[in-house]
């Protein structure tokens, strides 16, 4: 049996007290091959067509990516915010053709784990913060996000930092986590709460409902922005998916097996009582004369 690695100890700690990089935190500790992964490489919930079947995970979580990734300009430089174990980088490339593709993700354990899926999918990895991008104003036409943003310490500054690296017109697509409602009405809904930001690394600011994120988005100006909420397609489906995986996993450490089965009752009960959902956004960054219009004078 696995033992408890340094990373899950530094992970235990972070339940007690935030550390100072919270998402490598989380990640460093679930590391690559984490039982619960929909396949190789992979770590978002999927946008499922039917039930969550084990031989439907790998093309559900493939499709998310791939409907994100549609809404990429083509043949333009792109950039890739959180892109977890790289996997996403491969169906990126595939479906956006992108003439540079540019990785960036907080937890470099996780660069340096999906190394080869980025050399495959011929992208540049960046060790950064989403909320400090390290690129050039107007650099990029496209950035994409995959069911990261909920982990940013602000969703307004990555917003304000998309717009700042986006060339005029280019175009943000990113999923994520909303909370619908904050505020527990049962011991159970606080209890699920409190342990799912926990365990995750979150900050109380990274709960927003989709309105307020639509609206974040437009302060920091984006327009046309564009938000789908598609809760029914991930977490009923996910969940029967991770329930059944779970249960074959006998033979992994008790300690993950019980962080799993809390988490998946705390998602069950807050997805019930509608107080998460998941969504899809897209938005653009003004076009040249609109940016310049919007522009306040003096
Ligand atoms: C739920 S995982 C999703 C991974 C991947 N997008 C996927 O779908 O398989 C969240 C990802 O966001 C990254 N992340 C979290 N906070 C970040 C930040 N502030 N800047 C860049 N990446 C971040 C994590 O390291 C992790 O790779």
């Amino acid at each position: 049996m696995k033992q408890l690695t340094r990373a899950n100890l530094r992970h235990l700690k972070a339940l007690l007290k935030k550390s100072s990089n919270p998402a490598a935190t989380v990640y460093d500790s679930i590391g690559a091959g984490f039982f619960l992964e929909p396949a190789p490489g992979w770590l978002n919930l999927g946008l499922w067509e039917g039930p969550g079947e084990e031989s439907a995970a790998e093309g559900a979580a493939q499709r998310l990516v791939a409907t994100l990734a549609t809404e990429l300009p083509r043949d333009a430089v792109v950039l890739d915010v959180g892109n977890g174990l790289g996997a996403q980088d491969l169906v990126i490339k595939e479906v956006a053709r992108p003439r540079r593709l540019i990785a960036l993700n907080i937890t470099e354990s996780q660069l340096r784990a999906g190394a080869q899926r980025l050399r495959v999918a011929a992208a540049l990895p960046v060790a950064g913060d989403a909320t400090r991008l390290p690129l050039a104003d107007g650099s990029v036409d496209g950035v994409i996000s995959v069911e990261a943003a909920f982990h940013f310490s602000s969703r307004s500054e990555f917003f304000a930092e998309a717009v700042r690296v986006l060339a005029p017109g280019g175009v943000l697509t990113m999923s994520d986590i909303s909370a619908e409602r904050i505020w527990p009405r049962s011991p159970a809904e606080l209890f699920a709460g409190v342990f799912n930001v926990r365990m995750w690394g979150l900050s109380r600011r990274s709960l927003m409902p989709s309105g307020s994120i639509a609206a974040a988005a437009r302060s920091a100006g984006l327009v046309d922005v564009d938000v789908r909420p598609v809760g029914e397609r991930v977490f009923p489906p996910a969940l029967e998916f991770f329930d059944a995986r779970l249960r074959r996993s006998v033979n992994e450490p008790w300690h993950y097996r019980l962080g799993a089965r809390l988490m998946l009752s705390g998602w069950r009960l807050l997805y019930r009582r509608r107080m998460l959902d998941y969504i899809l956004l897209r938005a653009a960054a003004p076009a040249c004369g609109a940016a310049e219009q919007t522009a306040p004078t003096s």
